[in-house]
Order: structure tokens, then sequence, then C-alpha cells
């Protein structure tokens, strides 16, 4: 399954969200980003990106105890923090695929749940190679993850050129 990864080292904060900035450029309502690694990885700032690209006004949340945050922008933005999550039933009941589909969902901790999301989804692996260094592992899972993985790949690629 060639061109279903793609590995991005950012060596700041700002690199992380700029990231995030460029894939609000191609996300679509439905799109699913899940986001595993351990705290203090990135993946808030990730987010944090995401909603600044997307035109989101207000400031986005780190705080781990809000399970679903919704944000408006060009496109709705869902943010959910699956951390606190008691059990796996408490995500189902929070019926997010249904909830989100006019949206772009984000989740932190979806290993809490793996089962309640789709099939297709841009899976991102945050991992902490230095203090102020992140490396995040891109994986496509689907057709439409896998399309958004390849504007990402082109962007990054642009990007290195310039
Ligand atoms: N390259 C980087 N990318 C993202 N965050 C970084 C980076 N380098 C250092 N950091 C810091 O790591 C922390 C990441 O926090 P956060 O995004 O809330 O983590 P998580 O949501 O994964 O628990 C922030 O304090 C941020 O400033
Ligand atoms: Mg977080």
């Amino acid at each position: 399954m060639t061109g279903a990864h793609l590995v991005i080292e950012t060596a700041t904060p700002a690199q992380t969200r700029r990231l995030g900035e460029k894939l609000a450029r191609y996300v679509r309502p439905g799109d699913v980003l899940l986001l595993l690694g351990e705290l203090g990885s990135g993946k808030t700032v990730l987010v944090q990106g995401l909603a600044r690209g997307l035109g989101v006004k207000e400031g986005v949340s780190s705080k781990s105890f809000v399970l679903l945050g919704e944000y408006e922008g060009r496109l709705k933005l869902y943010h959910a923090d699956l951390y606190r999550l008691a059990t796996p039933e408490e995500a189902e009941e929070l019926a997010l695929d249904e909830y989100c589909r006019d949206g772009v969902l984000a989740v932190e901790w979806p290993d809490r749940a793996w089962h309640v999301f789709p099939d297709d989804h841009l899976l991102v692996r945050f991992e902490v190679t230095g203090a102020s260094r992140r490396r995040l592992s891109f994986s496509a899972t689907g057709e439409r993850s896998r399309q958004l993985l390849e504007a990402l790949r082109l962007e990054t690629k642009a990007r290195a050129r310039a």
C-alpha cells in the first residue's frame, strides 16, 4: 500500500501548529483525524493549528476533562479528548460518528474506544524526539484519508522546495 504513510518532524510547536493549518485547507465534513501519543506530545497543538486554519476565533482548550469541544469556523470542528473516558461505552453514548458528520472530528486518545470510529480515518502518531522536536507519522486507512494524506504530502514537499 504505497503512499499511505507520511512522516514529518517538527522542530518547534509553531511548526506543528502550521502543519495543522495546512491540513485545514484540505479537510471536509466527515473527515476523522485520530491523534495518538503520550501526554505533551503535541496532539492539542496540531488541533489548535487546524482550528486556526479553519478560521475558528476562540482558543482550543487542552484541558483533558473536556470530552467534546465544538467550534465554528469555515467548517465545524469537533475536538474530542477521551483521556478521562471511564468506559468505552461512554464513547458509544457520545455517538461521535453520527454527531460529528457535519464537521471535522479530531480525537485525542482514540485508543480508549477504537471501535466507535469509522474505518476510513487519518491516524497521526506523535513521538517526542527532543525537547522541542516531535515526529508525526500520518497513516491513511481508506480512500478519503489517502486523499487527505496526498494533499498534505504535496503541500509539505512544496514548502521544502520553496
Ligand atoms: N515540535 C513541537 N510540536 C508540538 N508541541 C511541542 C513541540 N515542541 C515542544 N512542544 C510542547 O509540547 C507541549 C505539547 O502539548 P499538547 O499539544 O497539549 O500535548 P498533548 O495534547 O499531546 O498532550 C506544549 O507545551 C508544546 O509547547
Ligand atoms: Mg491534549
